[in-house]
Parts: structure tokens; C-alpha cells; sequence
């Protein structure tokens, strides 16, 4: 019988209720694949290598044993030739694909690496079990909940193969132990948790209509199942790449780009392994004009039963002028998770610190872990069982973003005078609202004239992923919201694998 170290058996615990789990007897919290071992090294393909599918092709050249890059892909013929010259001064020389679709055909693939932008996330992972490869997929799982639903049942369908979701945190010791330290109850219940993603995003800029591709990009591949409308962005990055994170076709704003990470580590000290009853949300775009869709500022507020999940999202300084970022409780980008007996800080990295509630340090966690989420990949797909980034739970925590954000893309203008009315009965909302109109102020919003954008208290049938409630038009307008269901186009049309459930009528 194993002897199981403090880690081991932590991290167990926690992803799989216990040896069970590692045993490989449940589906529910650890994925198992049937095919045996790969033998040899893992031949991995990373496919969108612009920025972060740039760092997986470098640490696949020459960082994580077990695995070795043998495939490249990339839309924009001018990435994937720099690409393939960053690889070449390693001494590595991976075949090049300007289609995800042919790289499938390979069979000297074993493994996907996806870091394309989200909208073909879903998509991109269930052609990838279905061209029977193993497949890593960048958070979030999904553009939208149903294709989302998709893709995990896609993983379900097609279970030779494995998925692992990019939400590293996952890996982290120190977050796995912090949980099992609240789990043990020292510190009381968990009165609520709150996700903090204030993070610098400037201004993109104005364009004065629609831009033309860069020649060297395939469009309709880029757009794949979104809809197909040329760029209305041209700021620094050009009119293509990361800055599609701010339009509702392609991404949901910071709540989805950096904040999943922190939603993911809040949801998973509540232990909810689902949606919430309920999301409201209120935002806004502030401090500048330009062509982005999505807020800079947004406060979201979701109904779990045993605590509220509170995610804040601030996109503004500090104060104007100022480059330095407001924080809470020490936190930045991170999350605290406030329980009876005192409070849990995590940070960006995954540090844990816990401290009494006069703010006294009780226990540090320090141990580190995140960065070995790809090696957890090798791991997993040569053992043919994921353990960290269930892509079930990075499903759930991408699903929240998108709740979050159709609260508020079906919300209306209001002053800020009606908004502090209408959250009045809850206390952790009126207090997130109080402190985001100070930091307004401090960036020279006039609050007393600028609206904010309030989304409705939607309720959430959590079983079907769909909207519900007596107020027939908000959740009608909610279940249209293409980021609650988008069916994709033409030849990108999302494969329905469970037609039965989840937004799907
Ligand atoms: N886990 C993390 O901490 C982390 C950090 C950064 C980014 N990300 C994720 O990585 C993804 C990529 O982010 P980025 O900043 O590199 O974006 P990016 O826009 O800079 O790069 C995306 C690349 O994908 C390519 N691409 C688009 N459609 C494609 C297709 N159909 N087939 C092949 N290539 C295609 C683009 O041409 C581009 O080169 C995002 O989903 C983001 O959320 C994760």
C-alpha cells in the first residue's frame, strides 16, 4: 500500500475525494482516460502561438521531460513563421499547419495544446477528442455556457482521451492546503469569497470603423465560430490579436481574461461543484472613450448557498494619473475568503496567507506549484488521468464569468443614487458599490452624473445552465444572450454532444 506524504494526501482529498480518486474509480472530480501509456515522449502540437501559446511551444521545445514539440499552428502565417524561428535557435524543428483541422490528420500528434483566443476554445477541444488527441485547453473552457456544456461532455463522450483546462491555480500546494485548512474548520464558516482581478487596462483607443485584416491572417479560420465582422479595434496590438478580449463576439473583459483564475480559486474554496441560484452584476466602461464593448469596471454578485461569490473587477488605477492599482486586504489579483474566525489571502501566484480577523498572521503557505501545471499535463496524459484542471471545473468557473456578464449586458443605465437603493438589502453589495464609487472618484469619474450600467438579479436554474424566474422578458432576453448559448456558423458550427440539456432549447 502507498505511504501517502501530507501533500499527496491533501491534494487528493481535495480533487478526488480521496484514494478513490487516485485509484481512478470516479469520474465526477478526476478524469480518466481508457488508453494505456503512452510510450516514449509525448508529441505535442500547441496550436495559437502569438503570446501564451508562445511560452507552452517554448517549454515544450526543451523545459518538461516526458513530451517533445513536434507540431506548430497558427492562423497568421507571420506568427507561425517567427514562431518556427524561436524554435529553431532551441534546436528544435516542429512541423508548421495554417490549419487546426489538418494538423488533426496527423497521427504523429498525440497531444493539443490550444492558446487560440476563447471563442474557439470549445470548439477546437471537442475536434480534438474526436481526432482522438489529448488536449490542453487555455482557460476559459468557453466562450459561452452551452458550448461550454459542449466541450465537457464532449470529454465525457470521447473519454480515451483526456482534457486538462489552463486554470493553473489548480496546481498550486499552497492553495490545496489553505483549502483543507478552512475545510477543517479552524477558522469557522466561510461568510463569503470574493475574487479581486485589478489589473491595468488602458485605453485601445478609437478607430473610426471597421479595419482591414493583416494579409497575412486567414479570417474566417480566425473568427471560426463567432460572427464573421471585420475588427473595429486598431490600438496598440493591431487589429487582430489580444485586444479581442474586449468585444462580446470573441471574449467577456477582464472577468473572463484574467479574473476566471481568481473566480476558479474562489469557487473552489466554497466547494461548490456548480452554478450559483442567482448573478447581478453592475459596470461599466470609465475613465476613457474607445472602441472596447466590455467593462473596465464590474462587480458581480452570485447566490451560492453556503456563501456569496463576490468578484470585483477594476481595470483603473489607483487614481488617475497613478500607475499603481488599488488592493484589498493586500490583494490585487487574488482572492480572500472571509470566515468567521479570520480570513484566507491568496495571490496571483497562489501564495496562501491566513490571519485572524484584527489581521494577524496565523500560517503562511509558501510551498509554490502553480508553474508546474504543464508538466501536469505530461503527467496526465502519459498516466491517462487528469488530477488539476478538471475541464468539469474550469467549465463551472468559466460559466460564472459569462453568467456574470449577461447580468450586465442585460442591465440598464442608472444613476448611481437609483443603484445604492436597489442593492440596499445586501450588505456585501452595498459594500463592494460603496468602495468602487471611491476608487471612481479617485479616477475622476463624476459619479453624481455618470451612469452605471445595473444588471438584474437573474435566478439560475443551475441543473439546466438557463436562466429562470417570473419576470418573463429579463430572462428571456438573458437565454438569447449569445453568451449564454452561441451554436457557432458555417463549417464551425459547435458539435451538439448533449442536445438534452444546458441552454440548449
Ligand atoms: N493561463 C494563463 O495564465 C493565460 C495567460 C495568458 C493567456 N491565456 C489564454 O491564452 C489564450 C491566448 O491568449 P494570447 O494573449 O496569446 O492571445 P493572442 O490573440 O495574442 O494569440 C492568439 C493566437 O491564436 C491564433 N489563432 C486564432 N485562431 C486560430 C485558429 N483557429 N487556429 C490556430 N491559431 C489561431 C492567432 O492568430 C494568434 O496568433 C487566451 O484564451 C487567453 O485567455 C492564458
Amino acid at each position: 500500500m502507498k505511504n501517502w506524504t501530507r501533500k499527496e494526501f491533501i491534494h487528493a482529498s481535495l480533487v478526488g475525494g480521496g484514494a478513490a480518486c487516485i485509484a481512478g474509480n470516479t469520474r465526477l472530480y478526476g478524469q480518466t482516460a481508457a488508453k494505456g501509456s503512452a510510450n516514449g515522449d509525448v508529441r505535442v502540437a500547441v496550436v495559437g502561438i502569438n503570446a501564451q501559446g508562445r511560452g507552452h511551444m517554448m517549454d515544450y521545445c526543451n523545459k518538461l521531460p516526458g513530451s517533445k514539440l513536434v507540431a506548430i499552428c497558427d492562423v497568421d502565417s507571420d506568427v507561425l513563421a517567427k514562431r518556427k524561428a524561436d524554435c529553431e535557435k532551441v534546436g528544435v524543428s516542429p512541423k508548421t499547419y495554417g490549419d487546426y483541422r489538418k494538423l488533426l490528420e496527423d497521427k504523429s500528434i498525440d497531444a493539443v495544446v490550444l492558446a487560440t483566443p476563447n471563442h474557439q476554445h470549445s470548439l477546437q477541444t471537442i475536434w480534438g477528442l474526436q481526432a482522438g488527441k489529448d488536449v490542453y485547453v487555455e482557460k476559459p473552457l468557453s466562450h459561452n455556457v452551452w458550448e461550454g456544456r459542449q466541450a465537457v461532455e464532449a470529454a465525457k463522450k470521447y473519454n480515451k482521451n483526456i482534457v486538462q483546462a489552463g486554470t493553473q491555480n489548480r496546481s498550486s500546494l499552497d492553495i490545496m492546503e489553505s483549502i483543507a485548512y478552512v475545510r477543517s474548520g479552524k477558522l469557522g464558516k466561510i461568510q463569503w469569497a470574493r475574487g479581486l482581478c485589478y489589473k491595468e487596462r488602458l485605453s485601445i483607443g478609437k478607430t473610426t470603423g471597421p479595419q482591414k485584416v493583416l494579409p497575412t491572417v486567414d479570417y474566417d479560420q480566425w473568427t471560426g465560430p463567432a460572427d464573421l465582422t471585420p475588427p473595429r479595434r486598431n490600438g496598440a496590438r493591431g487589429p487582430i490579436h489580444y485586444d479581442w478580449h474586449w468585444f462580446w463576439n470573441y471574449g467577456g473583459g477582464d472577468i473572463t481574461n484574467q479574473g476566471i483564475h481568481q473566480m476558479d480559486v474562489a469557487r473552489w474554496f466554497l466547494g461548490e461543484k456548480g452554478l450559483p441560484s442567482s448573478v447581478m452584476s453592475f459596470g461599466g466602461r470609465f475613465g476613457y472613450d474607445d472602441d472596447a464593448e466590455t467593462p473596465n469596471t464590474l462587480i458581480s454578485v452570485f447566490g451560492y448557498e453556503k456563501a456569496p461569490l463576490i468578484f470585483e473587477v477594476r481595470g483603473l488605477p489607483m487614481k488617475k494619473g497613478m500607475k499603481a492599482m488599488d488592493a484589498y486586504r493586500g490583494s490585487r489579483v487574488g482572492v480572500i475568503v472571509q470566515c468567521e474566525g479570520g480570513y484566507v489571502q491568496i495571490t496571483e501566484s497562489g501564495n496562501c496567507t491566513i490571519y485572524d480577523n484584527n489581521n494577524t498572521k496565523i500560517q503562511a503557505f509558501t510551498n509554490g506549484g502553480n508553474g508546474s501545471h504543464r508538466a501536469n499535463f505530461v503527467k496526465a496524459v502519459k498516466e491517462r488521468k487528469v488530477v488539476n484542471g478538471l475541464v468539469e471545473e474550469c467549465h463551472y468557473s468559466s460559466a460564472l464569468c459569462h453568467l456574470g456578464n449577461v447580468s450586465y449586458l442585460v442591465g440598464a443605465s442608472k444613476s448611481n443614487d437609483a443603484l445604492a437603493e436597489s442593492i440596499k438589502s445586501s450588505a456585501v453589495t452595498k459594500e463592494a458599490f460603496g468602495r468602487m464609487l471611491e476608487h471612481l472618484k479617485a479616477n475622476e469619474v463624476d459619479v453624481t452624473t455618470t451612469q452605471t450600467v445595473v444588471g438584474p438579479l437573474l435566478k439560475i436554474d443551475a441543473a439546466k445552465e438557463r436562466f429562470v424566474g417570473s419576470e418573463k422578458e429579463i430572462v428571456a432576453a438573458a437565454n438569447k444572450s449569445p453568451l449564454l448559448k452561441r451554436e457557432g456558423r458555417g463549417a464551425y458550427k459547435i458539435p451538439v454532444i448533449q442536445a438534452s440539456s444546458v441552454a440548449a432549447s
